[in-house]
This record gives structure tokens, C-alpha cells and sequence, in this order.
């Protein structure tokens, strides 16, 4: 049976979590897919009971899982900790990226129809959007050589040619099976880096004749997400761009509570990918424990798990479908509520969709 570790973290990671194990478990069950879960700590929660955040014991159930199921990590009260290294996203969260070289981090961001409203641009601007950013994960200033002194510091962005062709390729492959576009998104007018990525580029590029191309500077492509965020298929990026675009992204859909994340690397196990499925939005410490955080980023991140890491693509569409309806359906965590709404909490939410499945 395979078996999925379960990582809850800090903040309101655990309550996500709670509320979409059942729906992943409901819907790999009608797929015939038993799966075993097993939860260990990590993050802040990990460093207050054993001194690490990324304790050797969480490091072995991850080695003989399937796929990671991942809540949030890090909060205020972690910041604190003298060694950066000891700190939650830079002594678990990266750590466990680089471990299983999950170098391609897939974000799809789209506007749901009974949430054009809720998205701060003007619905004719929202409609229709629907992108996979693929972001580089495990190189660039995130993994670079780093330096802090008490008057200067440093964070190298540093990429070889390999490392670029990998994601590049993925995500051509990726738009092989959508609307078959990529757009490159980078900053080849300042950064050796990135005149590095286009070079790559311009080799991947030629080997996917049927997929359109097109590149853009990444302040211009931040701009053109909010002014044309429809006109996009696939976006490939690196690291730190990745990551500030997909926030970004996910405040176009309506709220950082709805955009999904599978991170993925080469490995394979019986069933699928070995990958890392989490939300992309933080612990988010100001709500946390108050039962209100949307739980539809960490349900439909089980999606994507059910998909790549296990093959079941029906079950995946079936909590995709579920989530829909439930937003059809008027219900709405605080997060995505309107003025005078009423709001579900994050328990409800989860036992909508599993209702909705
Ligand atoms: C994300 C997060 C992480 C990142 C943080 C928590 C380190 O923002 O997954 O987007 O920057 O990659
Ligand atoms: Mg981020």
C-alpha cells in the first residue's frame, strides 16, 4: 500500500490539512486506491520539540513514501531563531526541495467562473484565465552561495545549463498537453542568469516546433498578469521570479487560499512521481488556529498529488469538479467571502467538497 507522509508544520498547515485528508482519501478510495498516511513534524513545530526543524525521523518516513503531503511552515515566533539555517523554511522546507530534487514547482492559476468577482481586477480582465507556471525549485538565489555580515551580504543566483533544460523541457511537455504556448519569463536585460536561460531556451524551444513561444522581461510580465493574465498558457520561470509571480498570480484568481502547488523531480516510484504537494500560501500565523483558513489550496494540492504521484488522474478531476461546485454552490471560506457574506470555516469548507465529491 503506498504511503503518503503527512506534514503538517506550523500555523494554520495543520488545519488545512486536517480538512482536505479526508476528501484525498475519500476520492483515491473511489479511484481503488487505498493510501497510508503517516504524519511526522516539521518545521517550527519540529525545532520546539527536538532542536530541528527537520528531525531525522520525518527525513525516514519522507525516504520510503510515495509522495509528501505538506501543510505550511514558519512563523513570527521562528524568525527569532538565531541560526537562519535552523529556521523553518531554510532548515525544512528547502532542505526537503533539494533532497528529492524537486526541481519542477507546477502552480496552475485560473479564474473560476462563480469567483470572477472576488478577483481584484475587472471580470472581463480574469475571464478565461488559466496558466501553469512552472517554476524552477532548487536552484538560483534560493540555493545560491549566501553571505550576511553586519554591513553587507549576499545571495548568488547561480544556474548551469542542465538545471534549466530540465524545467524548460518540462515545461514544453506540459504544454503539449494544455494550449500548447510557453512564455519564458526572466530578466536578460541585467542578469547573466537569465541570458544563460534564453540561450537554453532558444535549444529547447526547437525540438517542440508545435508549441508557440514567447519571452518577456519579468517587471513587464508582472504587469501583463494583471492587465492580460488570459493571454497566457504555460509560464516558465526560475526560482525567486516563481515565487513572487505565483503569489501574484494567486491574488488574480480571487485569493492566495485557491492556488495549488506539486513539486516534482525525476524520481519514480511504482505509482507515479515522487513529488512534494503543499499551498502555496504560508503558515499565515495572524489566522492561525482560529478554524478559518480556506482549505481549497491544500484539497486541490492533493489533487495534484492523486495525479502525478499516483496516477489517478479521474480521482484528481473528481476533487477539481467537487471544488468547483462548491464555489458554484455560493460557499465561501472568510478569505473569499464578500461584505455580509457568510463564511464557512475551514472544517466545513472541507466537508463541502468531500459532500461535493
Ligand atoms: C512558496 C513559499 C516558500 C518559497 C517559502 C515558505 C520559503 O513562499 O512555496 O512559494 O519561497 O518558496
Ligand atoms: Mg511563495
Amino acid at each position: 500500500m503506498p504511503l503518503i507522509a503527512v506534514l503538517p508544520g506550523d500555523g494554520i498547515g495543520p488545519e488545512v490539512i486536517d480538512a482536505s485528508l479526508p476528501v484525498v482519501s475519500a476520492a483515491a478510495k473511489s479511484a481503488g486506491l487505498t493510501l497510508d498516511y503517516e504524519r511526522a513534524l516539521v518545521g517550527g513545530v519540529a525545532y520546539d520539540d527536538g532542536g530541528h526543524p527537520l528531525p531525522k525521523k520525518t527525513l525516514k518516513l519522507c525516504d520510503k513514501a510515495a509522495a509528501i503531503y505538506f501543510g505550511a511552515v514558519g512563523g513570527p515566533k521562528y524568525d527569532k531563531i538565531p541560526d537562519p539555517n535552523l529556521r523553518p523554511e531554510r532548515g525544512a522546507l528547502l532542505p526537503l526541495r533539494k533532497r528529492y530534487s524537486l526541481y519542477a514547482n507546477v502552480r496552475p492559476a485560473f479564474a473560476y467562473k462563480s469567483l470572477e468577482d472576488r478577483s481584484p481586477l475587472k471580470r472581463e480582465r480574469v475571464q478565461g484565465m488559466d496558466m501553469l507556471v512552472c517554476r524552477e525549485l532548487v536552484g538560483g538565489a534560493y540555493f545560491g552561495k549566501k553571505q550576511l555580515k553586519a554591513t553587507s551580504a549576499y545571495d548568488v543566483i547561480e544556474y548551469n545549463s542542465k538545471q534549466i533544460e530540465l524545467i524548460l523541457t518540462f515545461a514544453f511537455k506540459a504544454a503539449l498537453l494544455r494550449k500548447k504556448h510557453v512564455t519564458l519569463v526572466h530578466k536578460a536585460n541585467v542578469l547573466a542568469t537569465s541570458i544563460l536561460w534564453k540561450k537554453v531556451w532558444d535549444k529547447v524551444r526547437v525540438k517542440y516546433p508545435d508549441v508557440q513561444v514567447d519571452d518577456c522581461y519579468v517587471d513587464a510580465f508582472a504587469m501583463y498578469l494583471i492587465s492580460r493574465p488570459a493571454t497566457y498558457d504555460v509560464v516558465v520561470t526560475e526560482n525567486m521570479m516563481g515565487d513572487i509571480l505565483t503569489d501574484e498570480a494567486a491574488q488574480v484568481m480571487g485569493s492566495i487560499g485557491l492556488i495549488p502547488s506539486a513539486s516534482l523531480g525525476k524520481a519514480k516510484t511504482k505509482w507515479g512521481v515522487f513529488g512534494l504537494y503543499e499551498p502555496s500560501h504560508g503558515s499565515a500565523p495572524d489566522i492561525a488556529g482560529k478554524g478559518i483558513a480556506n482549505p481549497l489550496s491544500t484539497i486541490l494540492s492533493g489533487a495534484m498529488m492523486l495525479r502525478y504521484s499516483f496516477g489517478a488522474e479521474k480521482a484528481a478531476q473528481q476533487i477539481e469538479r467537487a471544488v468547483e461546485k462548491v464555489l458554484d454552490q455560493g460557499l465561501r471560506t472568510g478569505d473569499l467571502a464578500a461584505k455580509g457574506e457568510t463564511s464557512l470555516s475551514t472544517t466545513e469548507m472541507g466537508q463541502a467538497v468531500l459532500k461535493a465529491l
